[in-house]
């Protein structure tokens, strides 16, 4: 056990200098048996270059066909990185089963409300972003995940069928303030 103080956690972008933390998360991660982002485990070969593209994303360079721009953030204490979000400025017909923004917790940080947080500051984030709305799809028996959602104010909109994981999905979703700076 330890103890943290979640007003300190903070969303920085990806930067080479987290790199001996976040492979950390990424050793934990690959060991267990959950399904993770493609990036953080292919991060355990190419560190750099995934910051890279994680950077170039967010500035709406280097897409792939299919990609939209997204900007991804560590959350952090410090150089210890606790997490991973990403947020998409917009949704094509191919993201709409996924939606705007994803997340992760290091193993070693769960149940500490780190995702809640997580969430709260990047709905910060999408707000200066300019987005209108946004969207989080969650496999239905995700129950932390719903928890995190609905904690932040997201409504359930609707559920369907994903037949390419094979689950029910549920879609949160949240209208935001428009940013004036
Ligand atoms: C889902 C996930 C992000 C939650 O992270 P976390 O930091 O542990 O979440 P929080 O501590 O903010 O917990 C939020 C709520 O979920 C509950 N919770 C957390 N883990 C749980 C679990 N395994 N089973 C049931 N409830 C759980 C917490 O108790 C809390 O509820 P409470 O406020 O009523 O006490 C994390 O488990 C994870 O990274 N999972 C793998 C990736 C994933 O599923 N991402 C979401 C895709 S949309």
């Amino acid at each position: 056990m330890f103890f943290i103080n979640k007003k300190k956690l903070k969303l920085v972008a990806p930067d080479l200098t987290y790199k001996k933390s976040f492979l950390k998360l990424v050793q934990k991660a690959v060991l267990s048996s959950e399904k993770i982002p493609w990036f953080i485990e292919y991060s355990l070969y190419d560190f750099e270059g995934i910051v890279k593209i994680l950077n170039d994303n967010a500035e709406n360079k280097s897409l792939k066909e299919n990609e939209v721009q997204s900007s991804t953030y560590f959350a952090v204490f410090g150089k210890k990185v606790a997490g991973v979000i990403n947020i998409k400025h917009r949704l094509n017909e191919k993201l709409k089963i996924y939606g705007h923004i994803g997340y992760y917790v290091s193993l070693a940080y769960r149940k500490k409300g780190i995702a809640t947080k997580m969430l709260q500051l990047a709905l910060v984030e999408s707000e200066k972003l300019n987005l209108d709305t946004v969207t989080i799809c969650v496999d239905k028996n995700n129950i932390a995940s719903k928890k995190v959602a609905i904690k932040n104010d997201l409504t359930l909109t609707d559920e369907f069928f994903d037949k390419n994981q094979n689950i029910m999905i549920e879609r949160y979703s949240l209208k935001l303030r428009k940013h004036t700076e």
